[in-house]
């Protein structure tokens, strides 16, 4: 059995969808009037599809919670999803999820063997920095007497019971084997991958999705910005066509491979569009401050990047840069990351430089004459040095990634 605590948008959810799938669940809330409400079989907000779905499980497999202490006695696993507003400095505030744990905690036993699940939405670090200390020091060995992960939540409010009973992806973060087999267990009918990662990853993953969706609004609303300064843009009909781009909708390349981290993006367009675009917008008194952060940020990315290499590499040490073209399947080598990386690796005091492209070696020795060495093959280039630095995710590297076996590997891509 489950208990799940705080029956919000995601937490009735939650517990509606478990219960639609055949587990027990106990529903609990500290809110009076949201429990009378449910009890009644009515949907606190409004949220479609969810009425139906109370109404076939409520005293059946959704149960209300009565009595916490059998609710919690009862359960295997406690799924935490109240809310985690901002605090006055922008924070997190984990009152909510403290006061829950202070509710349940007096009713567990060490040898219960409890797994505590997170389904709040917690920034990275909190569980391993705050709600494990806080659980440990009521007394519990952790990983032994009791188990605490979280399983962030991706649902939109407006689709919550589709997103929920048809996620695209489950993500737990755990470290022990006794909660991945339980979180296995309970989400064995739901038919999609269920991602392990540690506990830290899940909350970043959370973070990552959110984080990344906010940009995008931010983005088209400066870009709308820049064009009601410029005037004569018709900013709603253009977004309708940037729509059209078959980027947005899958093959042949999909946006993968936009929200993607690696060392930066180059090129003839992105660089010196954005710069551009950043130019114009200032001729116009407008200062576009995340398209100049996009831009410091691709900046930012290189230097980062030789700080990592320069702790483990020493400057004798011969370093083969694989790639040159700012992407694969290309052999375009303006305002390519690898020139940067080349560089600012020079200008660290790295000696031995060797360079290898499958497309662009004698582009880039020609244009931009750097005192380097060239590999003519894949082959050669690994004879070469036991450091590489992937500049480009070729499939070359990829299809060959056993020939890195022990063997220096900065992926600047993460393509491997
Ligand atoms: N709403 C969304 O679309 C969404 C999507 C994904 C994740 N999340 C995250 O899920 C969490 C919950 O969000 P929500 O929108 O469901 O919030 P909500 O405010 O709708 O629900 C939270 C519920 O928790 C209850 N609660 C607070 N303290 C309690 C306690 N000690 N014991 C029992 N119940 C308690 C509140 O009364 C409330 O009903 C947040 O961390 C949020 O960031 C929300």
């Amino acid at each position: 059995m489950i208990t799940v605590i705080g029956l919000g948008f995601v937490g009735l959810t939650t517990a509606l969808g478990f219960s639609e799938k055949g587990i027990k669940v106990y529903g609990y809330d500290i809110n009076s009037e949201k429990m009378n409400l449910i009890a009644n079989k009515h949907i606190p907000f409004f949220e479609k599809g969810l009425q139906e779905v109370l109404e076939r499980n409520l005293n059946n497999n959704f149960i209300l919670s009565q009595n916490l202490q059998s609710s919690v006695k009862n359960s295997q696993i406690i799924i935490l999803c109240v809310g985690t507003p901002s605090d006055d400095k922008g924070k997190a505030d984990l009152k909510y999820i403290k006061s829950a744990l202070d509710s349940i905690i007096p009713f567990i036993n060490k040898e219960d063997k409890k797994i505590i699940i997170t389904k709040s939405t917690i920034p990275p670090s909190t569980t391993a920095k705050e709600i494990i200390p806080y659980i440990a020091n009521k007394g519990f060995d952790i990983g032994k007497e009791i188990f605490i992960a979280n399983n962030p939540e991706f649902l939109r409010e407006g689709h919550a019971w589709d997103d929920f009973i048809n996620p695209d992806r489950i993500v737990i973060g755990t470290g022990d084997e006794y909660t991945k087999a339980t979180m296995r267990e309970i989400y064995k009918n739901f038919n999609v991958p269920i991602h392990f990662v540690s506990i830290n990853t899940g909350e970043f993953i959370k973070y990552l999705s959110n984080t990344f969706l906010a940009t995008l609004i931010s983005y088209s609303n400066e870009m709308s910005i820049i064009a009601d300064a410029i005037g004569d843009i018709d900013i709603k009909a253009a977004f309708k066509i940037f729509h059209e781009d078959k980027r947005w909708y899958g093959n042949p390349a999909n946006m993968q491979s936009y929200a993607y981290p690696g060392c930066g993006f180059g090129g003839y367009c992105l660089p010196k569009d954005t710069q551009a675009l950043c130019a114009k917008a200032l001729e116009y008194d407008y200062n576009p401050k995340i398209l100049n952060s996009v831009l410091e940020v691709n900046r930012e990315i290189k230097p980062h990047w030789i700080e990592k290499i320069s702790q483990s590499v020493s400057e004798e040490e011969p370093i083969v840069i694989l790639g040159l073209s700012f992407k694969p399947e290309s052999d375009d080598i303006r305002q390519t990351p690898a020139l940067e990386i080349i560089k600012q690796l020079l200008a660290k005091g790295y000696e031995k430089i060797i360079a290898y492209d499958p497309l662009a070696n004698e582009l880039f020795a020609k244009t931009y004459n750097l005192p380097i060495e060239y590999a003519n093959s894949f082959q050669e280039a690994l004879e070469l040095s036991n450091t590489f630095v992937i500049a480009t995710g070729w499939q070359e590297f990829i299809y060959n990634k056993d020939s890195f076996l022990n063997k220096k590997v900065f992926d600047l891509r993460y393509v491997l």
